[in-house]
């Protein structure tokens, strides 16, 4: 099996956690896309869902599938989404696609993260995959020096622009020893407006998909 045969084969596990009559959130990406497909079928199972982004909006009011604004919504049941990387502890990487903000916010609105990803992405430390930092445009250099003192080397995404209309930094050469307080020291910086580490809120399922077939971590 290839890695999209891989997302698929999860994408479709997770079907299993959707709680039918709720409120399901959706996140972004290829593995995220395979959820949206597989989800079409049992639509009239759901109340509705909440997107992580635009583009995943798109592609469920394209399988008839009704997306409501979060501020509409009292709870959601369960949020299901893929990662870049995720260590042991379901401490994830995420924001390969630049929605990690909005992610950040309908995950930690949900009683229940699902995250569905291929064997790739499991990893002993975060860190390999540079980490996205989404920043107020006007911050993005004074951001990318305090990333440099934190021993980071910060890549601007040029002619990206996220939903929020702002840009995103790409940090290589982290080594993640402690998720959670990374996640709070990045984003305690003037101008950044979230980091992709969903440590504070990792994810409470891991649905992995091996050659082996689907592995289910859970915290
Ligand atoms: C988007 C994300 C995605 O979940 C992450 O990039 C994984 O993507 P894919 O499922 O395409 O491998 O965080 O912002």
């Amino acid at each position: 099996m290839n890695q999209d045969d891989l997302k698929k084969l999860v994408a479709k596990a997770a079907i299993e956690y959707v709680v039918p009559d709720t409120i399901i959130g959706i996140g972004t990406g290829s593995t995220a896309n395979h959820f949206i497909d597989f989800l079409a079928d049992i639509k009239g199972r759901i109340n509705g869902t909440v997107a992580s982004s635009e583009a995943s909006a798109e592609r469920l009011r394209g399988h008839g599938i009704p997306v409501l604004d979060l501020n509409q919504v009292d709870e959601i049941s369960v949020y299901i989404d893929g990662a870049d990387e995720a260590d042991p502890h379901l401490h994830l990487t995420k924001g390969g696609g630049g929605a990690l903000t909005r992610e950040k916010i309908v995950a930690a609105a949900s009683k229940r993260f699902v995250c569905i990803a291929d064997q790739s992405k499991v990893v002993d430390v975060l860190g390999n995959f540079p980490l996205p930092v989404e920043v107020i445009p006007m911050a993005r250099s004074y951001v990318a020096r305090e990333l440099v003192k934190l021993g980071g080397n910060p890549v601007w995404r040029e002619g990206f622009v996220t939903d929020n209309g702002n840009v995103i930094l790409d940090v290589h050469g982290l080594t993640i020893v402690n998720p959670p307080e990374l996640e709070a020291r990045l984003n305690n910086i003037a101008g950044v407006v979230t980091n992709g580490l969903f440590a504070l809120r990792p994810a409470d399922v891991l649905l992995l998909g091996t050659e082996e077939g689907v592995k289910t971590i859970t915290r």
